[in-house]
This record gives C-alpha cells, sequence and structure tokens, in this order.
C-alpha cells in the first residue's frame, strides 16, 4: 500500500494513524473509567501512570497525524454524496480532531495543577504547565476532561454510525478505503447506474 493517500483510498501513514489512534482511545476509555474505582494501592499509582503515558503518546500521535494530513491529500468524497453529508462528515471529523487533543491537554492540565511529577513511561520528564499547584484549575480540569471524554463517546457513536451506514447502505467504498485489507470496491465506480 502506498504511503501517501490516493484520490480513491487512504495511504498507509493516514491509515496507521487512525487506526493506531482509534485502539488507544478505546483502551485509554476503558482504563481510565476503571482505574478511578480502584482501591488506593501501588498498582493504582502504576495505572494511572500508564493511563498517562498512553495519553501522552495519543497526543503525540494526533499532532503527527495533522502535520501528515496536511501534506498528504484527502480522498475524494463518493459523487452521490449529498452536501449535508459532506458537511457533516468535515464537521465530525474537526470535532474528533480537536477531542483527541483536547482530552490529553486536559489531563496533563489536571496533572499539572495537581501538582503531580510525569513522565512518559519513566523515560522522559514532562514539564508541568502550570506554575505549582492550583486547586481551582484541578477541579476545572478534572471535569473538562471527564465531560470531552463522554462527548467523543457521542461524536464516535455518529462517526462509527455515519461508517457502517456508508458501507451497507449506500454501499460505497467510504469505509473499504481506510481498510488496510479491502480494495476499491467493483461497484463503487463514480456514477455507476447498476449500483
Ligand atoms: C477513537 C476513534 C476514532 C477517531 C478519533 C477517528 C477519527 C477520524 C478522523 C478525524 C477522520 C477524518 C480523516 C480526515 O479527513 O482527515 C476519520 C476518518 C474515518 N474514520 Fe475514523 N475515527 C475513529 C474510529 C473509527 C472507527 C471505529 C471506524 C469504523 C467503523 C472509523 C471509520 C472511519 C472512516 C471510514 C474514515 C474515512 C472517512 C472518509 O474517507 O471520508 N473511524 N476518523
Ligand atoms: C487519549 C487521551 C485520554 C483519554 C481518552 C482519557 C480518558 C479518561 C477517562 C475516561 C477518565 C475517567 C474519568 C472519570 O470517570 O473521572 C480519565 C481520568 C484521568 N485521566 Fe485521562 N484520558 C486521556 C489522557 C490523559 C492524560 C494525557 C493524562 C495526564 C497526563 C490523564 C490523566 C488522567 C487522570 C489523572 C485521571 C483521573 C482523574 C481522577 O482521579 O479523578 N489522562 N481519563
Amino acid at each position: 500500500m502506498p504511503l501517501r493517500s490516493s484520490d480513491a483510498r487512504w495511504g498507509a501513514l493516514a491509515q496507521f494513524f487512525h487506526w493506531t489512534v482509534a485502539l488507544l482511545i478505546v483502551a485509554q476509555g476503558a482504563i481510565g473509567l476503571s482505574m478511578v474505582e480502584m482501591a488506593t494501592t501501588p498498582a493504582k499509582v502504576k495505572v494511572y501512570a500508564l493511563h498517562k503515558s498512553i495519553g501522552l503518546t495519543v497526543l503525540a500521535l494526533a499532532l503527527l497525524r495533522l502535520a501528515w494530513r496536511a501534506a498528504d491529500r484527502r480522498p475524494a468524497d463518493p459523487p452521490a454524496m449529498p452536501r449535508w453529508q459532506v458537511r457533516a462528515s468535515r464537521l465530525t471529523h474537526a470535532a474528533l480532531y480537536a477531542l483527541i487533543l483536547a482530552i490529553p491537554l486536559s489531563g496533563w492540565l489536571f496533572n499539572s495543577a495537581a501538582n503531580f511529577p510525569l513522565s512518559w513511561f519513566g523515560l522522559l520528564h514532562v514539564p508541568s504547565l502550570t506554575a505549582g499547584a492550583d486547586p481551582a484549575l484541578k477541579a476545572l480540569a478534572r471535569g473538562t476532561h471527564e465531560a470531552l471524554f463522554w462527548i467523543l463517546a457521542a461524536v464516535l457513536a455518529l462517526h462509527v454510525g455515519a461508517a457502517l451506514k456508508h458501507h451497507l447502505a449506500d454501499r460505497d467504498d467510504v469505509l473499504a478505503r481506510m481498510l488496510p485489507w479491502r480494495t476499491r470496491r467493483a461497484s463503487a465506480s463514480a456514477g455507476d447506474p447498476a449500483r
């Protein structure tokens, strides 16, 4: 598969970013929601550290992904797609990009305002975003972190629902062209009256 995207397909790098971030976000949701329920033990501290390190990885991947997107191209929308759907997809994608940046940033801000030290997998010291402890900001960042996560879950439901609608109802290749193992649907050529 070529590294770059074409008019018909997402390239290998765009797909790598998309599916790695998707996997890590789902893992982060599961880890985040279960770790807050844990009893205070050394294991809890380890799980929190893991959650923070994976979260920082998502932030870095999201930034790299956006940089690559600026340099890469975007496959064309199916010609039959109504304008409102094109607009809705642009809006949803922009919201997803904003959320995968804002969620780890709010976590980092929460950690900073709580005055906890932060490292990336114990390998790299990560600086604080605040000048020491800030209880008001800490409460705000914590609430924001959780609220943004639930907003992401709602937007994702729309996103996945739309991908499945394209595949099962519209029968175009919008989902297939984001999958590494699928080639272009034979029936998806533009304007094919037999569809
Ligand atoms: C946390 C999970 C996910 C995030 C953050 C996410 C985010 C995104 C974003 C931002 C785009 C727009 C790409 C661009 O135009 O630059 C995109 C495209 C896409 N996503 Fe996801 N996605 C996630 C999960 C999924 C899942 C589970 C599916 C499949 C069911 C999926 C299917 C697709 C497809 C098919 C496209 C291509 C749309 C097109 O070609 O216009 N995504 N995703
Ligand atoms: C992809 C990124 C991330 C996702 C999807 C995510 C998701 C979550 C979720 C769902 C929770 C549970 C919220 C609750 O029920 O209270 C949580 C908690 C938490 N997250 Fe994240 N998170 C991410 C990144 C980060 C980062 C980068 C940090 C810090 C550097 C962080 C620090 C925390 C902390 C400290 C808590 C616990 C809050 C508490 O104890 O009340 N998160 N996260």
